[in-house]
């Protein structure tokens, strides 16, 4: 066995562990990184964010050549799919940004190590590497192994016909049915991929409406937007199980005939992958939703092992993961580092896009702040009419008595892109009248969030 000597050792290369990584070189340490997978860049590169963007790009252009632009004065015929040729642009798409973190790591002089990281005391790492085992050693070990799916009682996952989000990236051919078992960001984001190719999408969730989480009026207008699309979906579902027959695949649902069709895909939430990690030995214990604990700075019961990412509270995305990274390394350097969990802003990537940051509605009644609103709809703007996309509105949340903006939800188009205007005014405490009294270009979408900001005090202009 040979032992090799670091100052930070980072077990898994996920946006958490990759960018924590990459920020500790820049601040002088000799950083290892442990990653299983031959590739670099963890669930979001490989088989998430990345993957699926580029089949939402790809099959939202489908669907457009196919269906939507007649309304613009081009009449297109003979438009057709070829599927291998856009899973070919995906998986080009995800090795290019991969191969791109292995080149930050040598730009870095980061150490990457491929194998299974284990910890086996205070400051030891054990790898199982293919050509044998090493042991590493470092003052700091950040833990950053992200998550897995979530399982559900009676999904029978096959890794085929009744499969998760992986499958769901690569299916060879269009479904002509396909389940969707959850109406979170990965179900809804899958299933109009799928739906726009051609699949019949039936999407089954547990509550009474989709994407919790979001705010409820937003929530409650994708519904109607989507189902417009052509996306079935059945609030209030409870699915008894799920398993593949013949060719396809069978979902029991409590209070209904059981559903035939060809795949189903899995999406009920993740859970943190703590998975052959060694925590025991160290006496690190799970919390009761399989978490790391943690306390300020990002460490855990043991001096010296960070968690950070999906493997600690909070919500499970990559940008999280990533300030929780450079925040706890700047924190190990420097003695200080920050993240503001209020101003996380979150993205789902349906047409039109859903996008927030801050508080929803119900969380202000829940917490008894008194709040105004101002909504603005994206029908009402030059720039979406132009683009034809008038789906959605920008609605901003402010203290009654403050107008410190709390929250700002968008569904509409580039919904994701507008987010970081209300992102970077709360991480500067700004009120609804100061991004009201802000110039924004013209014709512009985010002429929208401005008029929604002037609406929380009665006075938008183009309605
Ligand atoms: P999710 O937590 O977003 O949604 C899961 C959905 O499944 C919820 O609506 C939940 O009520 C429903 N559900 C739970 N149990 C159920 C049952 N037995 N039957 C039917 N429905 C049930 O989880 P999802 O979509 O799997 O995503 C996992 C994580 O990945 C989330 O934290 C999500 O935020 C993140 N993600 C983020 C994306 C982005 O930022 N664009 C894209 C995809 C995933």
């Amino acid at each position: 066995m040979t032992d090799r000597r670091h100052d930070l050792i980072v077990i898994g290369a996920g946006p958490g562990g990759y960018v924590a990584a990459i920020r500790a070189a820049q601040l002088g340490l000799d950083v290892a990184c442990v990653e299983k997978e031959p590739a670099l860049g963890g669930t979001c590169l490989r088989i998430g964010c990345i993957p699926s963007k580029a089949l939402l790009e790809a099959s939202e252009r489908f669907a457009e050549a196919k269906h939507g632009l007649d309304a613009f004065g081009i009449r297109l015929t003979g438009v057709d799919l070829d599927l291998p040729r856009m899973l070919k642009r995906k998986e080009d798409t995800v090795r290019s940004l991969t191969a791109g973190v292995a080149g930050l790591f040598k730009k870095n002089r980061i150490t990457r190590y491929t194998g299974g990281g284990s910890l086996l005391a205070s400051g030891r790492v054990r790898v199982a590497a293919a050509d044998g085992v090493i042991e590493l050693r470092a003052e700091h070990v950040i833990i950053a192994t992200g998550s897995k799916v979530a399982p559900l009682r009676g999904v029978e996952l096959d890794g085929d016909r009744v499969g998760t989000s992986t499958e769901a990236l690569s299916y060879s051919d269009v479904p002509r049915h396909l389940v969707v078992i959850g109406a979170g960001f990965i179900g809804l984001e899958l299933g109009s991929v799928w739906q726009r190719l051609g699949a019949r999408v039936t999407v089954l969730e547990y509550l009474p409406r989709i994407l919790p989480g979001v705010d409820a009026e937003i929530a409650a207008e994708a519904q109607k937007i989507l189902v417009r699309q052509g996306l079935e979906i059945r609030t209030g579902v409870r699915v008894l199980g799920a398993k593949r027959e013949g060719d396809g695949a069978v979902v029991g649902v409590d209070g209904g005939e059981p559903i035939a069709c060809d795949r189903v895909l899995l999406s009920v939430g993740r859970v943190p992958n703590t998975d052959g990690l060694g925590l025991e030995a160290v006496g690190i214990e799970l919390d009761e939703r399989g978490r790391i604990p943690v306390s300020d700075g990002w460490v855990t019961r043991v001096p010296g092992i960070h968690a950070i990412g999906d493997v600690i509270a909070g919500p499970m995305l990559a940008h999280k993961a990533s300030e929780e990274g450079v925040a706890c390394v700047e924190r190990i350097v420097k003695g200080y580092g920050h993240v503001n969990y209020g101003t996380i802003p979150a993205v789902c990537y349906t047409h039109p896009e859903i996008a927030s940051v801050g508080k929803t509605e119900d969380e202000l009644i829940e917490a008894r702040v008194l709040y105004k609103k101002g909504s603005f709809p994206f029908m009402a703007n030059g720039r979406a009419k132009a683009l034809g996309s008038v789906d959605g509105r920008v609605k901003i949340l402010a203290h009654a008595e403050t107008d410190r903006v709390l929250g700002v939800h968008v569904i509409g188009p580039r919904a994701g892109e507008l987010i970081a205007e209300a992102t970077v005014a709360m991480e500067f405490g700004a009120s609804a009248e100061d991004l009201a009294r802000t110039c924004h270009a013209h014709p512009t979408l985010a002429e929208v969030t401005r008029e929604a900001a002037l609406a929380v005090d009665g006075r938008a202009l183009h309605i």
